[in-house]
């Protein structure tokens, strides 16, 4: 049977990858492997998303479908005084990115959690939420990343959203300026673009 990235429990046998991504000027360790998103290298949208995430200095940050915790990881970097947070649905990403955070010198929270379903997230809610949503695991799933975002971002927050354009970035804008009266774009480049909805 297929096992696909976003996968709760990836049965494949984990061949270790281990990779190192240069970005703002830091050198961020990443240690990969089957079962995940981008296994071999980092992600021309997330790329851009860290790029050009508009962050203020001390944020609660999420990063939704962490994967290895790349963004994550990144943001905390830049950010030293930033609280971030990252979770995924996918238990062998978890493992990684709390790895990733040991490695990269950084304390974050991670969390396993179908989108919110973590009881940590009840109460919880951030300045701003990033995502390089599952495109793969189906629209519904991104569209519910939005919707329940919503739910868990403070007043004056944001969702700040990656995604390719025509290869269904533009109904996520759409999805975005349903759920929150309001969707922009912080940047595009070769497809891609950052959409960001305020609250
Ligand atoms: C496109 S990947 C991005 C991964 C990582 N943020 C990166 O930039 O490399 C999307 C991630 O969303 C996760 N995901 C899929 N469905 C999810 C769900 N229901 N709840 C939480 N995470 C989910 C996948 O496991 C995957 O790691």
């Amino acid at each position: 049977m297929t096992q696909h990235y976003f996968t709760e429990k990836p049965k494949s046998v984990f061949k270790k990858e281990i990779f190192q991504v240069n970005i703002k000027d830091l050198m961020i360790t990443i240690n990969s492997g089957s079962g995940l998103f981008s296994i071999k290298d980092l992600d021309f949208g997330s790329k851009l998303l860290i790029e050009n995430a508009k962050i203020s200095a001390k944020a609660t940050v999420l990063d939704l479908g962490c994967g290895y915790g790349i963004i994550g990881i990144a943001i905390k970097k830049i950010y030293p005084d930033s609280d971030v947070w990252m979770c995924d649905v996918n238990e062998r990403a978890v493992k990684l990115a709390k790895e990733n955070c040991t490695v990269n010198n950084v304390q974050c929270t991670v969390l396993k959690s179908n989108i919110f379903s973590n009881p940590l997230f009840r109460d919880k809610s951030f300045d701003i939420i990033l995502s390089n949503p599952p495109f793969s695991a189906g629209k519904k799933i991104c569209f519910q990343f939005i919707e329940q975002s919503f739910h868990h971002i403070n007043k004056n927050g944001s969702l700040q959203i990656v995604a390719p354009h025509n290869k269904g970035g533009e109904s996520l804008k759409k999805k975005m300026l349903e759920v929150f009266g309001n969707a922009g774009e912080l940047t595009k480049k070769s497809g891609y673009r950052i959409y960001i909805s305020k609250k």
